[in-house]
């Protein structure tokens, strides 16, 4: 391996959120931190060189996008997932969030009911409620470890006057790559009923073997006109302290909304970091990319052999994409509160609580596994001494 991801590298004291607030989360300092989605890992090399090239000219004024930024979004989107998305389709975001947030903004209105398919990460929820508009839930399907989509449920809560779907595509925390069969269904149906599709596909570069994902934009032109993707460099490359997020859309009409939304709140310009990052990151980083897959890959696979082979009652839902892994821990019998309290306090490794991601997180952890092996395994041992004093 040409990149270290075995390195530990000593994150506290830099506030950074996964470490530096877990004792206003977890009220204790003393748990490995398996939360926040970001990674334990240095960026690629490129990303850092370009960031230090940009810092020497010391001037960080007012910015245009340049032209090889959008071309490395082009060529990206092309080369990764066989989209082809011109420039006039562009546009942007300091976050995924925040553009999940413009769009219920710039497309429905107080009291319109929009869809999302629980559990799912969980700010949606706060974009919804917070702008006045109506949570619709479609709940996913969960058999034999695996999760689905219910397209009746989803059906009828389309022809309910739904305006919006807000699709995770690929889905976090459940780890499912949405095939383009799926996919094809979700949009036929949307386009059918006019409701716009937000797809937020900012895990569509964490794919684990055998999987291959699909912007749902990418599978007919009448899906694409009424489908605005997010995507963003910020979970591929660990860099989401940049704020850098992109937005694409051929709908003249979605996107001129969205830009409203974007030009009046004026934070279109991005930041110079960011841009610069972005740039590098999709013209640079592949390489990068493709050994951090093999290693999340990897931990996954640990994981899995580990809680298989020694703690039978917590089951891994196998995640298909992202660094973040599903526990199944129903069958300890624990209400949501014991269960955070058996990892907090007995096993001291700081997860998200699977109810906090809606309907079907009850009795569910999430664990991020984007850290050296040695920590994966530092904390299985902990939850594993735990497990045995409490279930066996
Ligand atoms: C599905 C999904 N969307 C969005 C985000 C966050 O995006 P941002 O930080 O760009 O708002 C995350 C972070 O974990 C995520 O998992």
């Amino acid at each position: 391996m040409k990149f270290n991801f075995d390195k530990i590298v000593d994150r506290e004291g830099t506030n950074c959120i996964k470490y530096d607030l877990r004792e206003q989360f977890f009220v204790t300092n003393d748990v490995i931190p398996m939360w926040v989605a970001d990674m334990d890992f240095d960026v690629p090399p490129c990303v850092t060189e370009a960031i230090i090239k940009r810092a020497q000219h010391k001037i960080y004024g007012y910015t245009l996008k340049s032209e090889s930024y959008f071309q490395s979004i082009i060529n990206w989107v092309k080369k990764r997932h066989n989209w082809d998305i011109k420039k006039e389709w562009i546009s942007s975001s300091p976050g995924v969030v925040s553009a999940v947030t413009m769009s219920v903004m710039a497309f429905t209105n107080p009291g319109d009911k929009i869809i999302v398919q629980t559990p799912v990460y969980f700010p949606f929820f706060t974009s919804i409620k917070n702008m006045g508009r109506e949570l619709v839930n479609n709940q996913l399907l969960l058999k034999d470890g695996k999760y689905s989509i219910d397209f009746d449920d989803l059906e009828k809560k389309i022809n309910d006057n739904a305006k919006m779907l807000i699709l995770c595509s690929p889905h976090n925390p459940v780890g499912r790559v949405w095939t383009k069969q799926e996919l094809q269904k979700i949009g036929e149906m949307c386009v059918k009923k006019n409701v716009v599709i937000i797809s937020d596909e900012i895990h569509s570069d964490l794919i684990l073997k055998n999987n291959k994902h699909t912007p749902v934009a990418s599978i007919s032109k009448q899906i694409s006109d009424r489908t605005l993707t997010l995507i963003a460099p910020s979970k591929t490359f660990n860099i989401a302290g940049l704020s850098t997020s992109v937005v694409i859309s051929s709908s003249n009409d979605l996107l001129s909304k969205y830009n409203n939304i974007l030009d009046t709140i004026h934070i279109g310009f991005g930041n110079i970091f960011g841009l610069e990052s972005l740039k590098a990151a999709y013209s640079s980083g592949e390489e990068w990319l493709e050994q951090l897959i093999d290693y999340v890959q990897n931990n996954v696979k640990f994981v899995y052999d580990f809680i298989s082979g020694k703690m039978p009652r917590i089951k891994v839902i196998k995640p298909e994409a992202t660094y973040l892994i599903w526990l199944d821990c129903r069958d300890l019998n624990l209400t949501d509160d014991e269960l955070t309290n058996f990892f907090v306090k007995e096993a001291k490794v700081g997860l998200n609580l699977g109810n906090t991601f809606g309907k079907g997180g009850e009795g569910f952890m999430r664990m991020n596994i984007a850290c050296p092996r040695s920590i994966v395994l530092k904390a299985l041992e902990r939850i594993k001494t735990a497990y045995v004093s409490r279930f066996e």
